[in-house]
């Protein structure tokens, strides 16, 4: 299969294929949009079980990162790297350099940064031969804190459309994953008067949560159908699947996780039982906005008067508010009302000439 036919293909601007075979690096950066400023988009270091596997990934995840970006109103388009193969066997100085060289290539339309197998020490790694790339730990410092911050103004609207709630005072909410997002998600809600269920696969991490958050706690493979008002994915992708779907109680899931529908069917399952589903890439999205600044001073760069922070953050509850307002009225599931605005977004004229 090439680049033209695969179903993921849906218009993007640019693919590159990379290789060194010095170093055995085979990478792929997609492109999807520049229509709202350069794109923007992690490094995914993986193996795939095909080439056509990994060319569909990169694809995918690039246009996602065009809605995520989008919906988020960042002067920002949508692209996504890929590197083929073990990061554990294949990873070296070397090969990170000359992938680093291989961003620059591309220039000022796109920026990388981590992504799963790809950490922060990667990325200032390519710093040392490419200004294209952010997320490093000086800056606006770890992604997490504001992808939490961004998540628990997705909660509110959640909890105010869903439950009718306009505080988390005695709101119950399952969090599954008590990582850099997910712990920081559980303490605020539990600061907030919320009550938590939780679960994670380091015991460790389960015990401080019922020490420090008087949490409960389940199993792993059982969170999702905890008796609690909001299911909050904060671990893996896929969690929503045909199976784990019908068994969910809660009234609605809204979490950090990237991916979490396992199909579209499974979306359609949770509208069907009346689950309001907030989708990932518009309540996840404090990571990327806070990223928005260190893209704007790379080279070449023209910078666009933007919102602070904070505010950035908090526009994630009205744009969910609007998604949810809008799949009531026009009965159609959340997900494909964001889709929908993110194409809107996409087509409009560029907010300004940025570069
Ligand atoms: P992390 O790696 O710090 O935390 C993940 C947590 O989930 C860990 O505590 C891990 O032990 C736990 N876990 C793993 N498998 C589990 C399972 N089967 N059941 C329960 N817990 C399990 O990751 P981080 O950064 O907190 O991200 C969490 C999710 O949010 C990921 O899906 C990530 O892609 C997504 N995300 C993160 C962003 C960020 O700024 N860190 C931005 C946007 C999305």
């Amino acid at each position: 299969m090439g680049v033209w036919q695969s179903e993921e293909f849906d218009k993007h601007e640019q693919v590159c294929f990379f290789s060194d075979e010095a170093t055995n690096l085979r990478a792929i950066v997609a492109i999807h949009s520049t229509t709202r400023g350069p794109a923007a988009g992690g490094t995914r270091f993986k193996s795939y079980a095909s080439d056509d596997m990994a060319l569909d990934d990169a694809l995918r995840l690039s246009r996602a990162m065009s809605y995520k970006s989008a919906l988020a109103g960042l002067p920002v388009g949508g692209g996504k790297a890929v590197i083929i193969g073990d990061p554990r066997e294949l990873k070296s100085r070397e090969l990170l350099l000359a992938f680093g060289r291989f961003i620059d290539r591309i220039g000022n339309v796109f920026a990388t940064g981590e992504d799963v197998g790809f950490s922060v020490a990667d990325v200032e790694t390519m710093f040392e031969v490419t200004p294209y790339v952010g997320g490093m730990s000086k800056g606006a410092g770890d992604p997490s804190i504001h992808t939490a911050t961004g998540v628990l103004h997705g909660l509110r609207a959640v909890a105010e459309f869903r439950l009718g709630r306009k505080s988390f005072e005695g709101v119950k909410v399952a969090v599954q994953g008590l990582g850099s997002v997910g712990w920081r998600v559980a303490r605020q809600l539990h600061e907030a008067g919320a009550e938590l269920i939780v679960a994670d696969i380091d015991p460790e991490k389960v015990t401080k949560a019922q020490n420090d958050f008087h949490a409960l706690t389940m199993e792993t493979d059982e969170i999702h159908a905890a008796q609690a008002d909001i299911f909050c994915p904060c671990a893996l992708g896929g969690v929503i699947t045909m199976t784990t779907a019908p068994q969910i109680r809660a009234h609605a899931v809204a979490g950090a996780a990237n991916n979490q529908l396992a199909s579209p069917e499974a979306g359609a399952m949770l509208a069907q039982r009346n689950i309001l589903f907030a989708p990932d890439y518009v309540i996840n999205a404090g990571g990327v906005i806070s990223g928005v600044e260190a893209m704007q001073n790379m080279p070449g760069r023209k910078k666009i008067d933007m919102a602070p922070l904070e505010d950035l953050l908090e526009s994630i509850y009205g744009r969910l508010l609007e998604i949810f307002v809008r799949s009531e009225k026009e009965n159609r599931t959340p997900e494909a009302i964001a889709q929908m605005i993110a194409q809107e977004l996409i087509r409009e004229q560029p907010l300004e000439e940025y570069a």
